[in-house]
């Protein structure tokens, strides 16, 4: 969601600045614009569309001469994709600009208060009304009227800012949207997010709520909100630059998606290894074994596809541990006064740490007292770092929109945990415990083999590439597989599909099912095969074309099914990690099929900090 940069130094402004809102691209975005002062102005350019036109316009950010600037890509919230609603937005004279990623709550009531006054607007955004509250409180020191302005303004922001009488300075600050500062070798750099910097630097500073920053050529000064200077510690990126790029792949999904036994693997055996003889071990819990056998339930809180991690999470934790889990979504969660049970847990799962929603259902419960375990992607991000403790996925960055391998990685995390607990708790057998160590060893090896037979999968997909409606079905954790699945065809390939519990289907959506309507029944769990077979042939008595992702040996399911994809044994814990290999493939290739945008999906945002 929007993206913003800032660069100043020794090098022309525009070239570094369309560069950083590349790498932001897949966070998603319906315009962009970039502001650089020219020795006399600040020298603002706009699009609607892709960064290739900004890029176009600029002729590759030559045309816009300047040492320092500010840039954006926006995801449209209040006012529709256009060249007026597009950043930087600036004052009446244009001599203060700014960008935003976020959202001003109370805008309408503050620009109305400008309005009154006689201030006029170009745009329908939230936004400017930022740019005329600078220019309203401008008291000729642009850090007491960024002070000024943020005592006004409600919401989450994260805010690059430029004064004309200030060249020599770039201004940022934030409030719940994310936002890092870095040193580059000829100056400084500003952005929403760490792909942004990383060809320049790995050391980065997070910028805290209420922080403002000034970067100037040659240094970089962090303030508090009564303006008193702030110390700071850099953070290192462990990540490579090559770790976030295309690296010869046709889609980021697609080299995303083979780097998931490495991710599987760094996230079992991360350098403080979580196996250690014979036993699972999460240090960064910080959690006593009282504190475990205490727990009385637990919620999983999450959003989109980590929320369906979390489901899986349930039948995994509750049948290892026999301890309680609500899965909620975030958005949902948030708003319901949840009811948290004494001796209770959250976990807060997401890639990004920085999901408007998660953020939120974090915050209501340590607000309530409830420790807070956050298992995270990004290092340092907001969730990771306001939860009582986080457990990282070691997927590395992920750039496509549709989540892989931050999702597998997510899965391991689960497993991880409830086999911890269940050790701790002493809800599972030394036997039970060492074949579930075996088998997860294998599953980096196993996935590798379902990602090679992948044209198999490619073959299959090329036959739906025109198909109205797909649903995909199953029980218990095969269903958590089936939500996953669903949803990561339809929102790369814009076809219509619906995972549903098998069970649930003769009550209302089984009267969708035409000739030649494709079922995808996931067979995983073998005390429900028999259960599963039986709503397969439902649907195929109705015409259903039936496709069948089952483990080797069962082969029952071929009596039901009209195309089956066999995925290695594991244990039923696990089946997840692999099932959902090929139906990945299957969504990705009839996106290919369609020639859809399959890194930057229509309409959606990678890191969604708006709610
Ligand atoms: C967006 C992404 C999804 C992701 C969800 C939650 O919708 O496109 O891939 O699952 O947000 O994001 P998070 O960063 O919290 O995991």
């Amino acid at each position: 969601m929007c993206g913003i940069v800032g660069y100043i130094g020794e090098q022309q402004a525009a070239p570094v600045l369309l560069d950083g809102l590349a790498k932001l691209e897949y966070r998603g975005y319906d315009s962009a614009g970039i502001a650089v002062y020219n020795g006399h102005e600040i020298e603002m350019v706009k699009s609607v569309g892709r960064l290739k036109v900004l890029s176009e316009l600029t002729h590759d950010g030559t045309t816009l001469v300047g040492k320092s600037g500010i840039g954006h890509t926006r995801w449209a919230t209040h006012g529709s994709p256009s060249n007026d609603n597009a950043h930087p937005h600036y004052n009446k004279d244009g001599s203060i600009v700014v960008v935003h990623n976020g959202i001003i709550e109370n805008y309408m009531k503050i620009r109305k208060m400008l309005q009154n006054k006689g201030y006029e607007f170009n745009s329908d955004t939230d936004t400017e009304v930022v740019a005329h509250l600078l220019d309203y409180y401008y008291t000729g020191s642009p850090l007491s009227t960024i002070i000024k302005v943020l005592q006004r303004i409600e919401g989450s922001y994260a805010l690059g800012i430029m004064f004309k009488e200030f060249p020599e300075q770039v201004f940022a600050v934030r409030k719940d949207s994310p936002l890092i500062v870095g040193h580059t070798k000829d100056g400084n750099i500003l952005a929403s997010d760490v792909p942004a910097v990383l060809k320049y630097t790995r050391s980065v500073y997070f910028i805290e709520n209420y922080e403002i920053v000034c970067l100037e050529k040659d240094k970089m000064t962090f303030y508090n909100i009564d303006e008193d200077e702030l110390e700071k510690e850099p953070t290192t990126i462990e990540w490579d630059v090559a770790a976030a790029e295309k690296g010869g792949y046709e889609h980021y999904m697609l080299k995303e998606m083979y780097e998931q036994p490495k991710a599987v693997k760094d996230t079992i055996y991360p350098s403080d290894s979580r196996i250690v003889d014979g036993r699972v071990v999460i240090k960064e819990l910080s959690m006593s074994d009282e504190d475990i056998k205490n727990i009385k339930k637990i919620y999983i809180v999450a959003c989109g596809s980590a929320y369906h991690a979390g489901v899986t999470g349930k039948y995994v934790i509750e049948g290892l541990t026999r301890i309680p889990v609500e899965v909620d979504l975030a958005s949902e969660f948030r708003y319901r006064s949840p009811i948290y049970e004494d001796n209770s847990i959250v976990i807060i799962i997401s890639q990004s740490g920085e999901t408007a929603d998660s953020l939120a259902a974090l915050r209501d419960a340590r607000e309530h007292g409830v420790r807070v375990l956050g298992i995270v992607n990004v290092v340092g991000s907001s969730i990771a770092r306001e939860a009582d403790s986080v457990m990282y996925t070691w997927a590395g960055p992920e750039i496509a929109v549709a989540t892989t391998k931050a999702y597998s990685a997510q899965l391991i995390a689960l497993y991880l945990l409830g086999m911890n607990f269940a050790q701790v708790r002493n809800t599972i057998t030394e036997d039970k415990m060492s074949s579930l160590i075996k088998d997860l060893a294998k599953l980096p090896d196993q996935i590798e083999m379902l990602l090679a037979s992948k044209e198999k999968v490619q073959r299959f997909a090329n036959r739906y590439i025109a198909a109205q409606n797909v649903f995909f079905i199953g029980r218990g954790i095969d269903y958590a597989i089936s939500l996953e699945a669903s949803l990561k065809l339809k929102e790369i390939s814009y076809i219509h599909s619906e995972a549903y519990a098998a069970g649930e289907l003769k009550h209302g959506t089984i009267s969708l099912i035409e000739e030649g309507t494709l079922v995808s029944a996931v067979l995983t769990q073998e005390h429900l095969y028999k259960k599963t077979i039986s709503n397969m042939v439902e649907v195929r008595s109705r015409g259903a074309f039936v496709l069948a992702v089952t483990t080797e040996g069962n082969t029952e399911v071929e009596k039901a099914a009209d195309y089956v994809i066999y995925i290695p044994q594991t244990n039923e814990y696990f089946t997840n990690s692999l099932a959902i290999i090929p139906l990945q493939l299957f969504g990705y290739y009839v996106a290919v099929g369609k020639g859809c945008d399959v890194d930057k999906p229509r309409n959606l945002a990678k890191s969604v900090t708006v709610e």
